[in-house]
């Protein structure tokens, strides 16, 4: 059963009904339409939390893992942090970020939901490891990077994460394509040493680190990302025969 309607419950019982999974198409070609704000009396808060497609993918992991200790580098209002605590309800589950608001939010909505989270007021990656050892209760096995949006970032998180991560840990990278971090992401995947997808068929790119012998999780990872080859050509034939009301001018420009 999906944990996203009982998600939607907790944040609108907190005044903050969720704004998330539109398509860019329907939202004047918006790139972080499909992205979660929340709207909050007449105000509308928020920072592209996961998207709500972002949300039902990350269900079907699932069937594939059992992580006990979660940590989410980067929480906002929560969004994230809460979803994972309901979907992997034996998990602990810890968040960082260096806003306070967002985390107080969060451990209201975690004590109403009595789930089994903390967020805390910390700066990633100086302050990963001292979060772990007073949160988490072993190495952490599921991760989630969404704080510092560029490649340099990413890699110093996911470096201070392994440290504290099991060898079958998987490591989540939130907004890897739309915010140009690929090769970010790419020297943290040389550096873990095990599998990598980037996930061309999420909404952010969102790009995963996992151990490549769980099978099923590699073939479900599979459904989700594309052979490089295949997705250039296949953005090179919609390119080419898509509906572009300016491609005969830009095509034709200089000739
Ligand atoms: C894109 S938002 C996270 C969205 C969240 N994961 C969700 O799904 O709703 C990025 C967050 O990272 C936080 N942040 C920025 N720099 C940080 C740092 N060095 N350490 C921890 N958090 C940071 C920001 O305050 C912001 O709340």
């Amino acid at each position: 059963m999906s944990v996203v309607p009982r998600l939607f419950e907790l944040y609108n019982r907190f005044g903050m009904r969720p704004l998330t999974g539109y398509s860019s198409h329907h939202m004047h070609d918006w790139r972080d339409a499909p992205f979660t704000r929340f709207l909050s009396g007449d105000s509308l808060v928020g920072c592209a939390g996961l998207a709500l497609e972002e949300l039902l993918f990350l269900e079907g992991f699932r069937e594939h893992i059992r992580p006990r200790n979660i940590m989410v580098v980067g929480n906002a209002h929560g969004w994230s942090t809460i979803f994972l605590a309901l979907l992997f309800p034996e998990a602990r589950v810890v968040a960082l970020d260096i806003e306070r608001s967002g985390v107080e939010l969060t451990n209201s909505i975690a004590a109403a939901g009595e789930l089994n989270v903390i967020a805390v007021v910390a700066r990633s990656p100086d302050h990963l490891a001292r979060v772990h050892a007073d949160h988490l209760n072993g190495p952490i096995d599921f991760a989630l990077i969404d704080a510092v949006h560029t490649g340099e970032a990413i890699r110093a998180d996911h470096e201070a994460i392994s440290k504290a991560a099991a060898p079958d840990a998987v490591h989540v990278f939130h907004d890897v394509i739309n915010h140009g971090m690929i090769e970010g992401f790419k020297a943290a995947a040389r550096a873990d040493g095990r599998a990598s997808r980037v996930c061309t068929r999420t909404p952010s790119g969102i790009s995963i680190l996992f151990n490549g012998n769980n099978a099923g999780l590699a073939a479900y990872l599979d459904c989700f990302s594309d052979d490089p080859e295949v997705y250039r050509l296949y953005r090179e034939h919609v390119s080419r025969t898509s509906c572009d009301p300016l491609k005969a001018f830009i095509d034709g420009f200089g000739r």
